[in-house]
C-alpha cells in the first residue's frame, strides 16, 4: 500500500510537470490590473512600487508583491514634453492622444529614473523619455523629456519599450518592437540621453518579426536578454492563431552588448530564442516582462497576461509575477 501510494504519488508529479510546464503566477491581491509592468522596491522602506502603461502611467504601492496594491494615481498625467513631428494639433504628447507608456523604472544614483516610450500605435513615429524622481510617490516626478532615442520610417527599429541596463558605471538602454527588433543604445554617463548609435542585438526574420518588450539583467556568470514574442493584445477582439499570442523568450551572453544565443546555441540575432514562459492553463499570453531582485526572494520575473476564467481584453489583463527558478544556468519558471 504504502509502495503503491508513493509510486502513484511519484506518477502524478512526473505526469502534472509533463502537462503543467510552468508554475501559475503569484498570488496578487488589490489593484492588480497590469500591462507592460515595472516593479522595483524603493530602497528606503522595501515599498514596492508596480507602474503600468498607458494614461500617463499608473502608479500602484504594496508592502507585499502579493498585494493587497493600491493605486496611486499617475506618474506623468499630463503627458510627456517630447515634441514629435506629425504629432498634429499640439506639441505634446498628451495623455488624451498618445500617453507616455512601457515605463521602466530603476535606480541611478540618488534618483529613480522612469524611461518611458511615446508613439502613434503601430507606427514608428515614437520616441523614448525620462523622468526622475527621488521618492516615486504620485507628484514626484519631472519629466526631463527626450532621451534623444526616437524614430521615423527612415529607421531599421522603432523606439519603444525602453529598457536600462548598468554596466560597471556604463549604461545601455534596449528598446525596439517589430521591424528590425530589439536595438541597444550607449548612454551617457548619468544615463539620460543617447551617447551614440544603436546596435542590434536581438532579431527574428520571421512572419511579423514580432519581438518588443525586451529586459535585460544580470545574474551568475551571465547577462539575460528576455523579450516578449507574439502579439501582445485584443485578444477579446481577434484571438491569435495557437501559438501567435504573447510568450516571453530569453537568450544569454557575457557581455551586455552582443553575442547573445539561446539554449541551442543558436545567435539571438538570427531567429534564436528560448521560451521562458508561455501560454499554460488558465493564464494566456504572459509578457510585457521585466526581472527585479527582491529584499527576501531574489531574482523575481514579472509580466501581464490574460487570466481565460477572468478575459480576455486588455482592460482585464492581471499582473503576475514569479520567484526565478534555475536549471543550467537558465532561469525557469
Ligand atoms: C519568431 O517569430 C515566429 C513568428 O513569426 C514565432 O513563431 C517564433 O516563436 C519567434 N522566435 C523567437 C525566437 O522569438
Amino acid at each position: 500500500m504504502f509502495s503503491l501510494l508513493r509510486s502513484a504519488t511519484a506518477f502524478l508529479i512526473a505526469t502534472a510537470s509533463l502537462v503543467q510546464g510552468y508554475a501559475d503566477p503569484g498570488a496578487c491581491s488589490g489593484a492588480c490590473w497590469g500591462h507592460d509592468p515595472s516593479v522595483i522596491q524603493r530602497s528606503s522602506d522595501n515599498l514596492y512600487f508596480k507602474f503600468n502603461t498607458g494614461s500617463g502611467i499608473q502608479i500602484a504601492t504594496a508592502s507585499s508583491l502579493s498585494g493587497p496594491w493600491t493605486n496611486q494615481g499617475y506618474a506623468l498625467a499630463s503627458g510627456s514634453k517630447i515634441s514629435v513631428t506629425g504629432n498634429t494639433g499640439t506639441d505634446l504628447w498628451v495623455r488624451s492622444k498618445y500617453p507616455p507608456h512601457a515605463p521602466d523604472v530603476h535606480k541611478v544614483g540618488d534618483l529613480y529614473y522612469m524611461y518611458y516610450a511615446v508613439s502613434t500605435s503601430g507606427s514608428q513615429d515614437s520616441a523614448i523619455g525620462l523622468a526622475t524622481s527621488s521618492t516615486m510617490e504620485v507628484g514626484s516626478w519631472t519629466d526631463l523629456g527626450a532621451t534623444g532615442i526616437a524614430s521615423s520610417s527612415s529607421k531599421p527599429y522603432n523606439a519603444i519599450d525602453p529598457n536600462l541596463i548598468a554596466v560597471g558605471s556604463n549604461y545601455y538602454l534596449n528598446f525596439g518592437s517589430f521591424w528590425h527588433d530589439i536595438y541597444q543604445a550607449p548612454m551617457s554617463s548619468d544615463a539620460k540621453t543617447v551617447a551614440s548609435s544603436s546596435v542590434n542585438i536581438e532579431y527574428n526574420s520571421t512572419g511579423t518579426r514580432p519581438s518588443e518588450g525586451s529586459y535585460m539583467f544580470y545574474y551568475g556568470d551571465y547577462y539575460y536578454l528576455l523579450w516578449s514574442s507574439g502579439i501582445c493584445c485584443g485578444y477579446d477582439t481577434s484571438k491569435p492563431a495557437t501559438g501567435a499570442e504573447y510568450k516571453v523568450m530569453m537568450c544569454r551572453s557575457t557581455s551586455a552588448t552582443g553575442g547573445f544565443v539561446d539554449q541551442s546555441g543558436t545567435a539571438c540575432t538570427s531567429n534564436g530564442g528560448t521560451v521562458l514562459l508561455a501560454s499554460h492553463g488558465t493564464t494566456y499570453g504572459p509578457g510585457g516582462q521585466g526581472v527585479f531582485t527582491d529584499s527576501s526572494k531574489g531574482p523575481v520575473l514579472y509580466y501581464h497576461y490574460a487570466d481565460t476564467n477572468v478575459g480576455l481584453g486588455d482592460g482585464s489583463y492581471l499582473f503576475g509575477w514569479n520567484v526565478l527558478g534555475w536549471s543550467n544556468g537558465w532561469p525557469t519558471v
